[in-house]
């Protein structure tokens, strides 16, 4: 591992979703084993960290985003013993770890709910939670809707209602108490402790609601999207931030290099950037990029006013195409409408996948190519897709059920990854129990072990994209400025001697004045770049001409959750 404390500034982040990676034991259920075993493959990928998603003791109501012990493993994923060798191996092949941190809310199984139930009405033990008196007509104590829909309130019972913003079992903690906060800054020092690099931070922009939890104004065109205000009673209130700042100074007395991503869905990048400032959280998913159609000027426009919000605060800007929560890009990019976020888990017509995988190669080109860090979702580099048609009787996302069964919910983006073999499970498990979730036969073509041997793959491409962005000086951290460039077409400069060019024009393009190409995610017929393709140019600088124009934030980048 590079004892280097900016590290994070331009890192490439491997999200590890641990159901789905790699099962050790033969359950059928990822695990820290089967994520052992693999480390010399996300080595030799070329990724500079993992994050992986919450691996603590849970009931799994929401795949394990429901904690109910913050301080140890659930058995089905391993023992502390192993975390802590996983920890150690990670760093032993010169890789960091960042774990999730679930602050917004715990498992209704967490000792400390049960205590609260127990304890009834008006008790200390319910005061960590919000716990409230409904209205005189029987009705929960306000408006509020769960963002995997029905309302925000469970009564319990003794008459009392219960807020959680997500499922029934993940009750809302209340951050305004001071037994809330020493609790988490004690669950960061024992992680620090075992030497992990950072956390993923969950919904930070949920913690604290407003004292006097008042109904939403139905002037909020959507209850549940962030608003460009200050006054959500909800989401992305003011007082969040003094909690990041307290936790800043827990992770720089273990060192600079300890850090932390949040996971905020906010209105705008000027927002987002409140999260980052220089004594905050260090960065935080940029998901403009993700809800961005395949579009040039919106994308132009998306990378201009992420990179002037940030750059206003000192913070790295960060890249993100695909995750756990959010339609895979292989799918959004093959369908009519490109556009990510909104309730996009429901299906938005026929789907290309031949040229989602096509635009996803260039996406990544593009990805890799913007300054700061970037992050990969499992099995992008395999090219999946979502599965949008997995049997009703599988699906565990509790959004299925309390959308009514209206929304499927996120389980078509979590299913166990291809790793190897002509049928499932592909060698997620050894033997041959079936994965959690079902594997679609025709992912035999995409298998790791297969692409690992074909030179045009998904996975040899990325391969070689973070091969060259390790190596090249212009990459990662720097200088860069658009070029001139024809309508339908990104050219970026980086300096020294690179440019990324993206051509969304929907036909092919002359390549600018270069000395070389020093990769492509298609080929290149007659010097030409073809529709929907990338290509990373060495080039001359004193050769390349002047900057662009910078844009205005796009009209279609608006926020959307899923
Ligand atoms: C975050 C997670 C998501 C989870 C939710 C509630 O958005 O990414 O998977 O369901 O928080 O914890």
């Amino acid at each position: 591992m590079a004892a280097d404390a900016s590290w994070w500034r331009d890192a490439v982040i491997y999200e590890i979703y641990i159901r789905s990676f790699g099962d050790g034991d033969g359950d059928g259920l990822g695990d820290i084993a089967g994520i052992r075993s693999r480390l010399p493959y996300l080595r030799d990928l070329g990724v500079d960290a993992i994050w992986i998603t919450p691996w603590y003791p849970s009931p799994m109501a929401d795949g394990g985003y429901d904690v109910a012990d913050y301080c140890d493993i659930d058995p089905r994923f391993g023992t502390l013993a192993d975390a802590q060798e996983l920890i150690d191996e990670v760093h032993a092949q010169g890789m960091r770890i960042i774990v999730d941190l679930v602050p917004n809310h715990t498992s209704d199984h967490h000792p400390w709910f049960q205590e609260a139930l127990a304890a009834g009405p008006g008790s200390p033990e319910r005061a960590r939670y919000l716990f409230r008196d409904g209205t005189s007509s029987g009705g929960p104590p306000n408006n509020w809707r769960s963002v995997f829909g029905g309302p925000a309130w469970t009564r319990v019972a003794d008459g009392q209602w219960y807020l959680h913003l997500f499922d029934a079992h993940q009750p809302d903690l209340d951050w305004q108490h001071r037994d809330v906060r020493a609790e988490f800054e004690s669950i960061l020092r024992f992680w620090l402790d075992r030497g992990v690099d950072g956390f993923r931070v969950d919904v930070a922009h949920g913690l604290i609601k407003h004292a006097d939890l008042p109904d939403i104004p139905t002037d909020h065109e959507d209850m549940l999207e962030p608003p460009d205000r200050t006054d959500h009673p909800h989401w992305d209130r003011p007082e969040v931030h003094e909690i990041y700042r307290s936790w800043r100074a827990i992770a720089e007395s273990y060192g600079p290099d300890r850090v932390f991503v949040a996971e905020a869905w906010v209105a705008k990048p000027e927002r987002l950037a409140c999260y980052v400032r220089p004594d905050e959280l260090h960065t935080a998913f940029n998901f403009d990029f993700l809800r961005c159609s395949w579009h040039a000027d919106a994308l132009r426009a998306v990378v201009d006013c992420t990179t002037r919000a940030l750059d206003a605060v000192g913070a790295p800007p960060t890249w993100v195409l695909s995750n756990h929560d959010i339609t895979r890009h292989v799918t959004r990019y093959g369908r009519a409408s490109t556009r990510g976020g909104g309730s996009q888990h429901e299906s938005h017509g026929p789907v290309d996948v031949a040229l989602g995988r096509r635009r996803a190669r260039a996406a990544l080109l593009l990805m890799l190519a913007l300054p700061g860090s970037a992050y990969l979702y499992q099995g992008e580099e395999l090219g999946l897709e979502e599965l949008e048609d997995l049997p009703i009787e599988v699906l565990q996302d509790p959004t299925w059920e309390r959308s009514g069964r209206t929304a499927r919910g996120r389980d078509g983006c979590r299913v166990p990854l291809p790793w190897s073999g002509f049928r499932p499970p592909f060698g997620f498990s050894p033997g041959d129990t079936p994965p959690w979730l079902p594997q679609p036969q025709r992912w035999v073509s995409l298998t790791a072990e297969l692409q690992k041997r074909e030179p045009d793959s998904m996975l040899a491409l990325y391969h070689r994209a973070l091969g060259v962005r390790r190596n090249h000086s212009a990459l990662g951290e720097g200088g860069w400025s658009w070029l001139p460039s024809a309508t339908g077409v990104l050219a970026l400069h980086r300096t020294p001697g690179l440019v990324c060019i993206v051509n969304i024009s929907g036909g092919p393009t002359a390549l600018p004045r270069h000395e070389r190409v020093l990769l492509s995610s298609e080929p290149l017929p007659d010097g030409a770049l073809p529709a929907d393709s990338a290509a990373w140019l060495e080039v001359a600088d004193h050769h390349v001409p002047q900057r662009a124009a910078a844009t205005s934030f796009p009209t279609d980048g608006v926020p959307g959750r899923w």
